[in-house]
């Protein structure tokens, strides 16, 4: 059974259980977002390889935007009258994927994974646009411009998985191993 997130109070013109639904969903993309944000960095820290340079600066950007969608999407659930919880324990217990599981490694296998994840996350963000739209176009308009940018980011992963024939190395993968693997060989 869903948690009850009804806050006490909420903005103008929203039911506080219809806001409560959207803390809800909220909470979720923001433990989507601090897990990101930490993956990425994990990544910058763990490539090696002849690509080494580029994928460990392309990153960085990436870890920046995420944190400050983060941010915006806490202080969103605040703005609604929910807590913004951020706390590492907790987003460990209610998350629905499991930890990124690949330690050092080549860049490119290392971006063959991150497509998986940026897939994931991109997936689930897609859904909670739809949900938000029916509730609340401002938190609806904040999700959107999260997803195009996550998407931008999914791209510059790609583009390095990609072959001139438009073909994805990492297509039909379905772990984050076999798609490392498939991106390297
Ligand atoms: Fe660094």
């Amino acid at each position: 059974m869903a948690e009850n997130y009804t806050p006490a109070y909420t903005v103008p013109g929203i039911e506080r259980e219809e806001a409560g639904r959207l803390i809800g969903l909220l909470r979720t993309r923001l433990h989507a977002l601090n897990d990101l944000h930490l993956t990425l960095k994990h990544v910058h820290w763990n490539v090696v390889g002849p690509h080494f340079i580029a994928v460990h600066e392309m990153v960085d950007p990436q870890v920046d935007r995420v944190r400050e969608m983060a941010d915006d999407v806490a202080e969103r659930i605040a703005a609604l009258g929910g807590v913004a919880q951020g706390t590492p324990g907790v987003l460990v217990a209610e998350r629905t994927w499991e930890d990124y599981s690949i330690g050092r490694a080549d860049a490119i296998a290392h971006l063959g994974a991150l497509d998986l994840v940026y897939a994931g996350v991109i997936e689930d963000l897609r859904a909670a646009v739809k949900v938000a739209g029916d509730i609340d176009t401002a938190t609806e308009d904040l999700l959107i411009g999260q997803l195009r940018d996550l998407e931008k980011f999914q791209w510059f992963v790609r583009a390095h998985l990609e072959s001139a024939g438009g073909a994805l190395a990492t297509a039909g993968a379905r772990t984050e191993e076999e798609a490392a693997d498939s991106a390297v060989s």
